[in-house]
């Protein structure tokens, strides 16, 4: 007989100095990515269905630095991060520098489940998207006046250095769940940091940097100043904690502190672990994420 395991999920929007006047926008879109997610779940649907879902909510919300909200490079253009894993199998996906695509979670998705690759980039991945169906959006429907007018300023300022500018930042965002069947998968999609050269590529499309799932261990997604990220590669620095059998909070906790004391980095995680316990932790002003589960009564969320 199957055993049916208690479904999990746990949203992020980033984690950066939310203004006091966006903190409603930010609740109302985790809360809508976590019930579009719960849906499949409570259905027994696959979380990796779960997770591509609700990342593509987030990414269709211009409230995020993902899809329609994000952030622009120096020369205006728009280029984004995301990635897929599926802990059942150990099976990846993702896609980096992307253009013109409002979904890339939906295109890493694909490329986990087409190629033999992980991770696809720039124009090679935007005519691998055109033959696989995807329909190219013009840029300016990626646009919004908001980060026009950010790019404005920080073009103007030649001091600007992204690391230090989380009252400038805005939400990476990323969602991790286990499904009844007992899978973890984790997705998250970017746009990424503020005055960033076309190119760049942050943690977000990297497989233990920005992402990670394997079943009997957990699933973690992060936020936050990818650079540093990637050097302590966090979304496996918390997973080999879990591994060890320490819970999904304290894990969190512990890797975020690695985060600031080895490379002086800033940013938040949300995680899973194999017994289903939720971790989340985070060393900027606020983060927003929620979480829904069979014992609570209505989706949770927050930003403090
Ligand atoms: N964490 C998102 C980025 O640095 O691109």
């Amino acid at each position: 007989m199957i055993k049916h395991i208690k479904p999990v999920i746990v949203v992020h929007g980033g984690a950066w100095r939310i203004p006091d006047e966006e903190i409603q926008a930010h609740l109302n879109g985790i809360r809508v990515a976590l019930q579009e997610g719960w849906k499949i779940l409570k259905n027994g649907g696959k979380g990796l269905d779960a997770v591509e879902r609700s990342v593509s909510v987030l990414e269709d919300d211009p409230t995020f630095d993902a899809g329609k909200g994000s952030i622009l490079n120096t020369d205006g253009s728009v280029e984004m991060d995301a990635s897929i894993m599926d802990g059942s199998n150990m099976k990846a996906g993702a896609v980096a520098a992307l253009r013109n695509y409002p979904n890339p979670v939906q295109i890493a998705r694909c490329v986990m489940d087409k190629t033999e690759h992980i991770l696809l980039s720039g124009p090679g991945c935007e005519s691998f998207a055109m033959k696989h169906g995807f329909h190219p959006s013009p840029i300016r429907e990626l646009m919004t006046e908001r980060e026009l007018h950010r790019l404005e300023s920080v073009m103007l300022d030649e001091d600007f250095r992204a690391e230090h500018a989380f009252g400038q930042k805005r939400g990476t965002v990323g969602v991790v769940v286990l499904d009844e069947q007992g899978h973890i998968a984790a997705a998250t999609s970017t746009g990424g940091t503020p005055k960033k050269i076309p190119g760049r590529v942050g943690d977000t499309p990297i497989i233990g940097a920005g992402t990670y799932a394997e079943d009997g261990v957990g699933g973690v997604s992060c936020t936050g100043w990818g650079e540093a990220i990637m050097k302590v590669m966090l979304a496996k620095d918390v997973a080999e904690r879990m591994r060890q059998d320490v819970d999904a909070q304290t894990s969190a906790e512990q890797s975020i502190v690695i985060l600031k004391e080895r490379v002086n980095g800033l940013g938040g995680l949300i995680c899973i672990d194999k017994k289903g316990q939720i971790g989340v932790a985070y060393n900027t002003p606020r983060m927003a994420r929620g979480t829904m589960t069979c014992e609570q009564d209505d989706f949770w969320v927050a930003v403090e």
